[in-house]
């Protein structure tokens, strides 16, 4: 089931974004897309590395922190070590930050243009547990394919 949605994700973005160079309409785009298809998606968004700093960019949810610190919390830990992170309840993850008290799971996926890391994207659940490798998995492959 997720992974249907997933593909379909897929393809839909690729078909919109295939002759785009801009990375903000890029990520804007992810973000309608994703965040409309499934239920439990209660904040999608990207911070971009600017600087080796996190700046929030296009997202959609409630209003989120605007900059994190490369190494903190689940974004600034993605962003370091450049692994996708799912954690199943924010508070077993050590430095996690809450930028709202209604997010329970989270996962963390590195966006590479390259070698370089461009952006974090980051999607929160209210929910316990709601990510796994398969979130892993698709997000990673939609977003080689995009950036
Ligand atoms: N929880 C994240 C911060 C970003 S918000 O959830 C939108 C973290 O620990 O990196």
């Amino acid at each position: 089931m997720k992974r249907e949605k997933y593909l379909d994700c897929e393809q839909k973005l690729v078909a919109m974004l295939s002759d785009e160079q801009d990375d903000i309409v890029k990520m804007a785009t992810v973000v309608a897309v994703l965040h409309k298809k499934f239920d439990y998606f209660y904040w999608t968004g990207f911070y971009r590395n600017l600087d080796d700093e996190l700046v929030v960019g296009p997202y959609q949810g409630t209003p989120a922190c605007m900059r994190i610190a490369m190494g903190r919390g689940v974004c600034g830990t993605a962003a370091l070590t450049r692994q996708t992170q799912v954690v199943e309840n924010v508070e077993e993850f050590h430095g996690h930050i809450a930028c709202d008290a209604a997010s329970v799971s989270e996962i963390v996926v590195p966006v590479l243009s390259g070698q370089e890391l461009i952006a974090v994207l980051d999607v929160d659940s209210t929910l316990e547990g709601s990510f796994d490798a398969v979130d892993a998995e698709n997000l990673e492959r939609i977003l080689s394919k995009l950036f």
